[in-house]
């Protein structure tokens, strides 16, 4: 059969194919993510002789189970020792599970992977870590500086997939680690290391290997805006978790977020530190968050959001200046930039405060992202802190979503956010009359709690004086 070649244009952002260029990708919207790449088409006369209902039934058929004959025991968990990284993964590294670990070059991820190595080995695990861009000389001075020294752990330096995939089937590893994915490459496609069809087809090849010697396998990928790589986006239908690594490079701080995971919840996040001997967890976000907050100034307070099942206070900042042009410039870090306006517009028509010639900035300390409707509160309590220059006391914790009537709207786990308000030593807490209202009793007698039924309630609250 003629296999004949063929050259095509693919997205590197999502794997959107086109026998022409584009510099915006009808599929994805992304701009100059195309590149073009040599694909191989099968005659349609070869086609047909493929075709499964046209050749009869001359193929095996496949294994079924009834769902009671298979057991549930089989979902076998590894810890990784760093609790922040086995609550996004779900409770550990599920058996046979093939991870994708995303996130900015630089960011920490060879180092988190490396780290986990240590404890892994000391529960007896055999780990293969296949660095595609490093030499193993260099991945063990970085293993020395994190103090990974198991000797259960084995380093590979090697880019051909089709060689890793036998070194797997042999050495029979339970955990492997490829860094990354794009340095990788399969010698029978023809198209160049980090395409398209290149990581794709070496994820697809481990996803399968992963599945079929029961071994899991964490692969790195690196995001890049310029597309001059695939990025991740293009794997994430074929592994079984995605998770990011986000954080600005400058600040220590980073954030792990699972984006798809099959084994466990997405909302949950994990916090890290990056130190001199690596990534250090932070078990205490809220403290975090918080520390630094300036005293006696207008325009920040203290937001209390869920990510997953844990309760996180963050600071919210806010400026409202005079603007020098014709349309005032809105801006938010951290927040959603359309709701933010929509806050904004809610102020005007229900307080009757007016924002049509100021510009608006909103940021949330710490390089979090706030996305759980309940910083409404917060947002629009410091927008209105700044503009009428009232500072809002130190030990006020807000939580509340807002409707377009202006009203305070209740939100889910209001005993657990309160509890956390309580923990960090806050002495009084704004939030829905009906979340106020459930608390128990005991509760109340820890800490202030005001329930509000609208934002000028809300905000009378919050004034030193209450006035
Ligand atoms: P790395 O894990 O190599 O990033 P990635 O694999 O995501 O590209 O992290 C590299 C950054 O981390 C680099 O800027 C140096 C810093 N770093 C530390 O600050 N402390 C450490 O102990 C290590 C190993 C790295
Ligand atoms: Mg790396």
């Amino acid at each position: 059969m003629a296999i004949k070649a063929k050259n095509i244009f693919v997205c590197s952002n999502c794997g959107f194919e086109s026998p022409k260029w584009y510099g915006k990708c009808p599929d994805c919207g992304e701009w100059n993510t195309f590149s073009e790449e040599i694909k191989q088409v099968v005659p349609s006369t070869a086609k047909q002789k493929l075709d499964p209902l046209k050749s009869g039934s001359s193929g095996t058929s496949i294994e079924i189970s009834s769902i009671n004959q298979i057991e549930t025991e089989r979902e076998h968990r590894y810890l990784t020792g760093l609790s922040e990284l086995d609550r996004v993964l779900g409770g550990g590294i599920v058996k046979g599970s093939l991870v994708l670990l995303g996130g900015d070059p630089g960011i920490g991820k060879s180092t988190i992977l490396l780290q986990i190595c240590q404890y892994l080995g000391d529960e007896a695990l055999k780990i293969l870590y296949i660095s595609a861009e490093e030499s193993k000389y260099q991945v063990k001075l970085r293993a020395k500086r994190l103090n990974v020294t198991s000797d259960n752990l084995y380093l590979a330096s090697n880019t051909d997939i089709e060689a890793i995939i036998n070194t797997i089937q042999i050495q029979k590893p339970d955990i492997v680690i490829v860094d990354s994915i794009q340095t990788v490459s399969f010698s029978v496609l023809n198209s160049s290391c980090g395409s398209v069809s290149q990581v794709r087809e070496c994820t697809n090849l481990l996803a399968r290997l992963a599945k079929s010697e029961d071994i899991s396998i964490f692969i790195v990928g690196h995001v890049n805006k310029d597309g001059a790589i695939a990025g991740p986006k293009v794997l994430e239908h074929i592994v079984d978790a995605v998770l990011y690594f986000e954080g600005e490079r400058n600040l220590s701080y980073r954030i792990l977020r699972a984006v798809k995971n099959r084994y466990g919840s997405t909302n949950e996040i994990g916090v890290f530190e990056m130190k001199d001997n690596g990534l250090a967890q932070v078990e205490n976000p809220s403290l975090m968050l918080l520390a630094g907050r300036p005293k006696g100034v207008s325009g920040t307070s203290v937001a209390c959001v869920m990510e997953g099942s844990r309760p996180i206070l963050a600071e919210v900042q806010a400026l409202v200046a005079k603007t020098g042009f014709g349309t005032p410039r809105r801006n938010a870090t951290g927040y959603d930039y359309n709701r933010m306006s929509l806050i904004i517009a809610v102020l005007e028509k229900r307080m009757g405060y007016f924002f049509g010639n100021l510009d608006a900035y909103i940021n949330v300390v710490g390089g979090l992202r706030l996305d759980d409707p309940s910083s409404d509160l917060a947002i629009a309590v410091s927008l209105l802190s700044c503009l009428t220059d009232t500072c809002i006391p130190e030990d006020v914790a807000v939580f509340g979503e807002i409707g377009l009537a202006g009203e305070i709207r209740n939100v889910s786990h209001a005993a657990v956010r309160v509890n956390e308000i309580i923990r960090l030593g806050f002495n009084k807490c704004i939030c829905p009359y009906q979340a106020a209202k459930a608390l128990p009793e005991q509760m109340k007698n820890k800490i202030q709690i005001i329930g509000v039924h609208n934002i000028s309630e809300a905000f009378k609250a919050i004034r030193p004086d209450n006035a």
